[in-house]
């Protein structure tokens, strides 16, 4: 049976808000259309086209597209040559993919607390981490607030490891006024329809390395090193298989897409951004409330607006909270249960409750709210009512 909202009145919403969701215009569907009408659908020039307009949009040389995020990221950790015996310090609080990428590849994620404040990987814990093992460290950028990037390199430096960022949740942010995409050796993005933009399933890997862009390119498709364009312009039929690779190959029907959505970046993280503004603003008057803190060096691209709920001065629990702002018709989410809890990762490396407790005390604590740009103002009105109702009714 559904839950009533509170007091059994009207919900605030008829319909439920999900916390994303992706905006396609008459626009994106026609350059999709075109494509279906032309003679390349998959592996033809829309991919070089929207590699090239997205490294220069984020600063980096050369730019891999790639099936998913998680393609992206798997691809990363081939680049740089992750195998058995290997460690990657990878954050607690993120999503799996963020670390199922090193298993992918024989190795062995090491997870590391995070921030309590901006719950984004703490770099003391990551040089307590580090072994002889270690070769690289995987940055998220968690809600789309970049990573203390400068820190994170100068370890990395110091220690000779490699800085790849899941920068998943932060297409448009800024760091110390450079951009996501150029700060890591490899950067990785995710193309999900809740994400900044869309190519229904995608992702993306910027690079200013060369043989790392190359890797990734021989190993989305199936470890070959001349895809069948190629091929067709060489009027030959020989091809050799070099290395074990998967088919992580992106389509042109979703590279023009992805091209068209990229247009209108720039506008969507400002309306994110103005959301988030209206948010904060409106939830400074409960203290149970705790927006996560935003660093004063970073432009934050708001993937997510993820709060914090001091239980102490609410009646209720975070499980209560969520089931009454979806009574309300508010789509609110959890975002992470963190890695190490899983059962996969428990059963098999060992990990637990202990091992990260920043992150799992703040896992008992968010709740993520709808934030997305093709949301209305009266859409943020209906959350910021929603939430005063909800609060001052658990409020102690
Ligand atoms: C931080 C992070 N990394 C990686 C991914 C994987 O991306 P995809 O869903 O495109 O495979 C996600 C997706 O939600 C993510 O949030």
């Amino acid at each position: 049976m559904e839950k009533l909202a509170i007091e059994g009145g009207m919900p605030v919403r008829k319909t439920l808000l999900p916390y994303g969701r992706q905006w396609i215009d008459e626009e994106d569907i026609e350059t999709v259309v075109q494509v279906l009408r032309s003679p390349w659908i998959t592996t033809g020039p829309k991919i070089a086209e929207f590699e090239e307009a997205f490294a220069k949009l984020v600063g980096a040389k050369y730019a891999v597209a790639v099936s998913s995020g998680t393609a992206a990221l798997h691809a990363a950790m081939y680049a740089i040559g992750i195998k058995p015996g290997d460690e990657v310090i990878v954050p607690a609080m993120t999503f799996a993919a963020s670390a199922n990428c090193v298993v992918f590849q024989g190795g062995t994620p090491v997870f590391v607390d995070v921030d309590p404040e901006t719950l984004l990987i703490d770099p003391k814990q990551v040089k307590a981490k580090i072994t002889p093992r270690t070769k690289a460290v995987i940055a998220v950028d968690y809600t789309g607030q970049p990573c203390d990037y400068d820190v994170l390199r100068s370890i990395a430096d110091r220690h000779g490891l490699i800085l790849v960022a899941d920068a998943c949740h932060a297409l448009g942010a800024t760091y110390k006024g450079r951009l996501v995409g150029s700060l890591a050796d490899l950067n990785v993005f995710s193309f999900h329809p809740v994400k900044h933009i869309t190519t229904g399933e995608g992702g993306m890997i910027t690079t200013d390395n060369p043989d790392f862009a190359e890797r990734m390119r021989i190993f989305r498709n199936h470890g070959i090193t001349t895809d069948y364009r190629q091929r067709e312009k060489q009027g030959s039929w020989f091809y050799e298989m070099v290395d074990l690779g998967y088919n992580y190959r992106i389509t042109d029907i979703q590279c023009a897409l992805g091209l068209s959505q990229l247009n209108k970046l720039p506008g969507w993280v400002k309306r994110r951004q103005e959301i988030a503004q209206k948010y904060n603003a409106a939830f400074a008057e409960f203290p149970a409330i705790r927006p996560l803190k935003v660093r004063a060096d970073v432009s934050h691209a708001y993937h997510l607006y993820v709060v914090r709920l001091d239980l102490s001065q609410l009646r209720a629990t975070r499980a209560e909270i969520f089931t009454a702002l979806r009574a309300e018709g508010i789509g609110v989410n959890v975002h992470y249960i963190p890695v190490h809890l899983h059962p996969f990762y428990r059963e098999r490396f060992g990990t637990g409750p202990g091992l990260c407790p920043v992150a799992e005390a703040a896992y008992e604590e968010i709740i993520t709210l709808p934030l997305f740009p093709r949301m209305s103002d009266n859409d943020v009105e209906d959350v910021i009512t929603a939430v005063r109702k909800v609060v001052s009714t658990y409020q102690k």
